[in-house]
């Protein structure tokens, strides 16, 4: 595989190539036929057996469970687990389930007639989010593809909900594309993905999706006194990139900024890190610039309301004789100084410029999304993301969007009392506060250069990726925080003060 041969996004054409129907009849044409199943194990049609029966099988009806029901006549059955309650989560979760339950079928028929309790359009993007995402496999570095792509996603639903689910499942198909992007570009090895190849695709991914795009080099970036992110890139002989992506809708009603830490590969820089299983996943410390860039590339076609740019500070961060060391001291954007004590706390510094940036157009409020602390993995582990911020109104329509997408965040405090940890000797603040408390002297830094705009910052060292298969998360990248975004931008109002 060469370089010039590496696609950075290979399932773009997989889900793409994705089509959903929606029905009120059972599809006669399906080779399986998915029914969501409570442990109250009480399926709401013939397969055949009971809820003793099924029980006997050994399937109560637990969240992650199925079991295939081979039938007579029509397709075949599989239930799939939801635990005691119905949530559109768990729906989303068994959907996923449903769709690895026969790897090899490019179909699956999911029913959710009955569901009724439920906003059809929600429910119906959730199922086919699960489904889509569930089925993820990065392929890309494999002479052959092992698993079979997923190519038709049916949805059985009640009379009255047709309509309303198929908006629904049309949307969940473009939220799913978004996400399944986020992790082909987590998944990409550090020396594919470069910073001026994530650039050279931001730019043709802005062509197709409508979107502005300007993209700094080094020798923009030395001029724009950005010295924070050169700072970090200076033990590399890769260049780095900021790239500002700009989507403008008709009247739109405010002006949201997205940040994004695109660390490209984290090697810790002269703060070297071990060579560990955790050290040879920093290859995705650019999740969120990732999940940016595949947010940005969808928000014409889900039609949001408000103008959208994106800051993604693109890097790797290398030892070498030209690295940066620690005591230097680094003359950011915004003009700040910052006394580097450990190289490898440098997700802070690139957002530093990419914030300031930020600030400096004026937007009505910034999220900024980063693998930026091991502290926030350890807290909360790799389930949810922790997110802090300065605006209460902001953090709210953030946990509203994560219940939604159910990309589980949980607010830690931004407790000033922390500040002076940061104080440095020489310069106006260093890079790394004490031994505890790691998340959030981390979001204490970057709230240096927001000041006062609303601002969220969404830590997802946790939750970026998943050791395990399970329910819509598939292992490795698992693009946390795409789908979240998106809906906060879909939904985003600027906060009254
Ligand atoms: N990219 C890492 C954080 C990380 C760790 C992300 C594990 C995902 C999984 C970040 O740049 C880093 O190394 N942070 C240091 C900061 C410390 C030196 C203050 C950390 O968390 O140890
Ligand atoms: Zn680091
Ligand atoms: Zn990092």
């Amino acid at each position: 595989m060469t370089s010039s041969a590496f696609n950075p996004v290979p399932s773009d054409g997989v889900t793409r190539a994705v089509t959903v129907s929606v029905t009120s009849q059972t599809p006669t044409d399906a080779t399986l036929l998915a029914y969501p199943v409570t442990t109250a194990n009480d399926v709401g049609t013939d397969v055949g057996t009971g809820p003793e029966g099924l029980e006997r099988l050994g399937f109560t009806g637990r969240a992650g469970q199925h079991i295939i029901l081979p039938q007579q006549s029509g397709p075949d059955v599989v239930l799939v687990g939801l635990g005691d309650d119905v949530s559109v989560a768990a729906l989303r979760d068994a959907a996923a389930v449903a769709a690895r339950a026969v790897p090899t079928d490019t179909g699956v028929a999911l029913s959710i007639a009955g569901f009724s309790d439920f906003d059809h359009a929600e429910l119906a993007a959730a199922m086919v989010e699960g489904a889509v995402l569930g089925r993820y496999t990065y392929e890309e570095l494999r002479s052959e593809a092992k698993a079979i792509a997923l190519q038709q996603v049916t949805l059985v639903v009640d009379d009255a909900a047709v309509t309303a689910a198929q908006a629904g499942a049309a949307r969940g198909l473009i939220l799913a594309r978004a996400a399944a992007m986020s992790r082909d570009l987590a998944n990409a090895p550090g020396g594919s993905l470069t910073a001026p190849i994530f650039g050279e695709l931001a730019r043709s991914i802005a062509e197709s999706a409508g979107l502005e795009a300007t993209i700094h080099d080094k020798a923009a970036l030395e001029s724009m006194g950005c010295g924070a992110l050169l700072g970090v890139n200076a033990g590399s002989t890769t260049e780095p990139r900021m790239v500002v992506l700009k989507y403008t809708p008709d009247n739109p009603t405010a002006h949201l900024g997205l940040v994004g830490k695109g660390i490209m590969y984290d090697s810790g820089g002269i703060s070297l890190k071990p060579s560990d299983g955790m050290h040879a996943a920093m290859k995705m410390d650019m999740s969120g610039a990732g999940s940016i860039l595949s947010v940005m590339s969808v928000l014409r076609e889900l039609e949001v309301p408000v103008a959208v740019t994106a800051y993604l500070a693109c890097t790797d961060n290398m030892p070498s004789g030209s690295a940066t060391k620690l005591g230097d001291v680094l003359v950011s954007r915004s003009g700040r100084t910052i006394e580097v004590m450990n190289t490898d706390a440098e997700g802070r510094l690139v957002l530093a410029d990419a914030i300031a940036l930020a600030t400096e157009n004026n937007v009505d409020a910034i999220i900024d999304i980063a693998t930026l602390t091991g502290a926030a993995l350890m807290a909360l582990g790799p389930l949810t993301a922790a997110v802090l911020g300065n605006d209460d109104d902001i953090l709210t329509q953030v946990e509203m969007a994560a219940e939604l997408t159910d990309e589980r965040v949980w607010q830690l405090p931004l407790d000033e009392r922390y500040r002076p940890w940061l104080d440095s000797d020489i310069a106006d603040i260093k890079n790394i506060g004490g031994t505890s408390a790691g998340s959030i002297a981390a979001a204490l830094f970057l709230s240096e250069w927001v000041e006062d705009t609303p601002w969220a910052h969404l830590d997802i060292a946790g939750p970026m990726r998943s050791e395990t298969v399970e329910a819509w998360r598939t292992k490795g990248a698992t693009g946390f925080g795409t789908r979240l975004l998106a809906e906060f931008a879909a939904n985003f109002v600027t906060p009254e003060n």
